[in-house]
């Protein structure tokens, strides 16, 4: 039972791994600009808007969340050492995250009928004190990403090369932090002018 939900948990990874390379490319270069970003989104919309592309991108991060939640749970006595530790919050925190920011932007989008473009993620980072909560919050999704992905390599690298194991989980951790980094550096508009349209700002009573 638990080894068929985590081949599922495994499968629908790679569809929301798909959709965030494209994704966190989309925000990585929003550092040349807010019009080259909304440009780019523009593009890789048409692909995952489609209705069904969204809707199957959509059922894996439900699926995602709940079968992690369930791994994370069911094995949480048993156990023992810094890597089965690190996937399992490194993942609690992801289904979080995943939870709050996926329903964040299809409120966004039906509810305050909004354009969920980078001014939707960065107007929480120009109302004091709201930068507070959303460079942590932003940051840690896109580390604990990493993180989570580079302990699923760790397994896969043989016990005997030590070295290559431990290279596994610790390069896509620091790659994590760096693009973490830069992407809420971005959103503060600390690298490129940002001037967040006032309905955004409205959302936080800016
Ligand atoms: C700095 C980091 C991030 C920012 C600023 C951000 C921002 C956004 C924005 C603005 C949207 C709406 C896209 C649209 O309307 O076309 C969105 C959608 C989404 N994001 Fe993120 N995101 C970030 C990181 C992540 C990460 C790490 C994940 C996954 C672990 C993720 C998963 C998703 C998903 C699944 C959607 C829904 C796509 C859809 O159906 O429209 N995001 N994000």
């Amino acid at each position: 039972m638990t080894t068929t939900l985590r081949t599922l948990h495994r499968t629908s990874a790679m569809v929301i791994v798909a959709f965030v390379c494209l994704h966190l490319a989309n925000h990585m270069v929003s550092l040349q600009g807010v019009a080259v970003h909304i440009a780019f989104m523009k593009a890789a919309r048409a692909v995952y808007r489609q209705p069904v592309v969204e809707a199957l991108l959509l059922a894996c991060v439900a699926f995602q969340v709940y079968s992690g939640l369930r791994l994370a749970l069911r094995g949480w006595r048993q156990r023992r050492g810094l890597m089965p530790w690190l996937q399992a919050l490194s993942g609690v925190y992801l289904a979080v995250f995943l939870s709050v920011h996926v329903g964040a932007v299809m409120f966004g989008r039906a509810v305050l009928n909004l354009d969920t473009n980078f001014y939707f993620s960065a107007a929480g980072f120009h109302v004091p004190p709201y930068p507070m909560l959303f460079a942590p919050y932003y940051f840690m999704g896109v580390f604990a990403l990493f993180t989570h992905l580079g302990c699923a390599a760790y397994w896969y690298v043989p016990p005997t090369s030590r070295v290559a194991r431990i290279l596994a989980v610790a390069l896509p951790m620091v790659v994590g932090a760096v693009l973490a980094l830069l992407l809420v550096l971005s959103l503060a508009g600390m690298i490129q002018p940002v001037d967040v349209p006032a309905e955004y700002k409205a959302t936080y009573g800016g």
